[in-house]
């Protein structure tokens, strides 16, 4: 008997081990599970107008999101100095303006330099403008040789000729494929980017990026509920909007904010928590992005808890293993950008991703649409293969791999320029 329970004491921890590693894959494991109702307050109180939407539900809907999941920003900072660094009327050829702008942050005797590239359609004004972070370098979406280089920590990747987490010229335009910048340009819109890592660079460590400029004397990392890289990662984009709206090159009413994967994420919650966003694009963003996390299909709450321990909130790790515990889920938060423009996409074989989750969140965020006498996703059933849905709320899957892909931007351009225009 003795043995027994000492074996279980052994062999417990790795079955909770097996537990955050084994993914579902098949549909029919998906467990039955119960959503959080998105328009019932926290008294009970259904909620039938966008007035007790807007004055009860949604404050309570994006507090729990922000004390839960992503994590609150701890205070206010603005931008000390906005710089035109490079400035280009004839780029790409004469079809576009290039602009590079630096801003500077200031807190607490410590200073944080954030760098946006921004392409611009000539002889036309008023124009949706797409700004979305990248992964390795402003530099990497084009191959422009007059792109400044981000001195930023960057992850290593020896096919970009990155190593010791700096970048080289080898990695210009290594990710070209992902950003059609002349096809946004020649369809009349603008495209903004920002690497992400300039704000905060993407791995486990609180002493680097926007969070310490916070802290007070004796902190060295956030507060449980205060926010984590994704959450930092959109308080980026929100600053960029900041900047927009004092160039006058640019519209800032018609920003669309986009992003891929943990991109994706964070631009569904920059749409979330700034209504100044003019449309919201989440391409194949998945768990703690658009997917619900009650599926437990693919990529779950604990495991990318465990993978990424510095995305999300600390409080979000007592949902380890523990979805049904969630206040919220993630059609909640996609319900946060109604009654803006939102796009979800994926794709066939982003399964750690979720698309029939991403579709659900879609569907089920579509009622806070209603209340504002819009249809939401106009689809009940998940649409085949290439065959986009398209609304206010608008939805693909794609047939490939977990990426951004020209047909993606594609679909994204007709969105913003008929939403936007
Ligand atoms: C990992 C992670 C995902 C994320 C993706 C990405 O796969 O598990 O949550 O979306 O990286 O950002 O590419």
């Amino acid at each position: 008997m003795k043995t027994f329970f000492i074996t279980l004491l052994l062999i417990i921890p790795v079955l909770m081990n097996a537990q955050v590693r084994q993914a579902i894959t098949d549909e029919k494991d998906v467990p039955v599970y119960e959503l959080p109702e998105v328009l019932v307050s926290l008294k009970g109180k259904k909620i039938k107008n966008v007035k007790s939407w807007e004055k009860i539900r949604r404050p309570e809907v994006l507090k729990m999101f922000q004390d839960e999941v992503y994590g609150r920003i701890p205070g206010d900072l603005k931008i000390a100095r906005s710089r035109v660094v490079d400035e280009d009327e004839n780029a790409l050829g004469g079809i576009a303006k290039r602009k590079q702008v630096v801003l500077t942050f200031v807190k607490n005797d410590k200073e944080l330099n954030v760098e946006i590239l921004i392409y611009l359609p000539k002889g036309i004004q008023n124009f949706p403008l797409f700004l979305g972070y990248n992964f390795y370098g402003n530099h990497t979406i084009i191959n422009d040789a007059a792109i400044r280089l981000t001195e930023s920590w960057v992850r290593d990747n020896p096919a970009f000729g990155i190593v010791n987490n700096q970048i080289t010229e080898q990695s210009r335009g290594v990710r070209s494929s992902r950003w059609p910048v002349e096809e946004i340009i020649k369809s009349g819109c603008g495209v903004a980017t920002i690497y992400y890592g300039d704000v905060d660079p993407d791995r486990d460590n609180f002493g680097d990026g926007i969070h310490p400029l916070f802290y007070d004397k004796s902190q060295s990392e956030p507060a449980d509920d205060e926010w984590g890289a994704i959450a930092a990662w959109a308080w980026g984009l929100s600053r960029a909007l900041d900047y927009f709206e004092t160039d006058k090159d640019i519209d800032a009413t018609k920003v669309a904010v986009i992003g891929h994967s943990r991109l994706g994420k964070t631009a569904l919650w920059a749409g979330a928590t700034d209504r100044r966003f003019a449309a919201v694009i989440s391409n194949d963003s998945g768990c703690g992005g658009a997917a619900l996390s009650r599926r437990k299909f693919g990529e779950t709450v604990a495991r990318i808890n465990t993978s990424f321990p510095h995305w999300f909130c600390n409080n979000f790790n007592k949902y380890n293993n523990h979805e049904e515990k969630l206040p919220v889920d993630q059609h909640m938060l996609l319900a946060l950008i109604a009654p803006r423009p939102l796009y979800v996409a994926s794709a066939t074989e982003d399964l750690w991703a979720d698309p029939r989750g991403e579709f659900l969140s879609a569907k089920f965020a579509s009622p806070v649409y209603q209340l504002y006498g819009l249809e939401g996703l106009p689809a009940t059933e998940m649409p085949e293969p290439d065959s986009p849905v398209k609304g206010i709320v608008s939805y693909h899957i794609r047939t490939g791999k977990h990426d951004i892909t020209a047909y993606d931007w594609e679909q994204y351009i007709g969105f913003a320029k008929k939403m936007l225009n």
